[in-house]
């Protein structure tokens, strides 16, 4: 059995497609939720969907370090295949990466390197890109960088509002980031 833990720190509409595309399966596990945020609706999904959640709230630590610690120790606790990152929106540090180096991946809104960090598919349709869409990668010490896995374009239709283009994007994400985890826990010998 693979097991998974995710992080998220918002509405975790990523972290329940994951979960609900594994519910049945007998091979692959999530095991966790991890979340920064005590306010995350993520975490009534997590009640919902009956699965282990814990909250290390950010605004309760003295400092990031002290937060980033914490963090570390409790994930060296658990035993999991691939940390995935489903709108977790903090960097993690350094040491954090290099211990889980190509176990970690990350979802972003945004063909990259073109609109890396917050409000990326609002950047995008107020540049009035023909094109946008989702990249999935692994994560490297800088933000909304690493190997790439997997980009997918979407056509932005020009009477698309803002708030259509977010839900097209975030159905490109909850199609395609169950599939990559499947095929990366599948395919890799690191991960066996
Ligand atoms: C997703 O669109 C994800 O790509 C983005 O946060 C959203 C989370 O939505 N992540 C980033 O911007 C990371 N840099 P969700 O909480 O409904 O899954």
């Amino acid at each position: 059995m693979k097991k998974i833990v995710i992080l998220a720190s918002g509405n975790g509409t990523n972290f329940e497609a994951i979960c609900k595309y594994f519910s049945k399966s007998s091979k692959t596990s999530i095991i966790k939720l991890i979340t920064d945020n005590k306010k995350a609706y993520v975490i009534e999904r997590a009640k919902g969907l009956g699965i282990d959640y814990e909250i290390i709230d950010y605004s309760s630590f003295k400092s990031k370090k002290e937060y980033n610690d914490y963090l570390f120790d409790r994930l060296k606790d658990l035993d999991f295949d691939l940390m995935v990152l489903a709108g977790y929106m903090r960097i993690l540090p350094g040491y954090i990466v290099r211990y889980y180096a190509d176990k970690i991946i990350n979802i972003h809104p945004s063909l990259l390197p073109k609109y890396p960090g917050l409000r990326s598919i609002e950047r995008a349709y107020n540049n009035k890109e023909e094109y946008t869409g989702i990249t999935i990668h692994y994560v490297e010490e800088e933000v909304d960088t690493g190997k790439i896995i997997l980009q997918k374009k979407l056509k932005v239709d020009k009477n698309w509002d803002l708030e259509k283009l977010e839900e097209e994007i975030h159905k490109l994400e909850h199609q395609y980031y169950p599939q990559v985890i499947e095929n990366l826990l599948s395919n890799s010998d690191e991960y066996s």
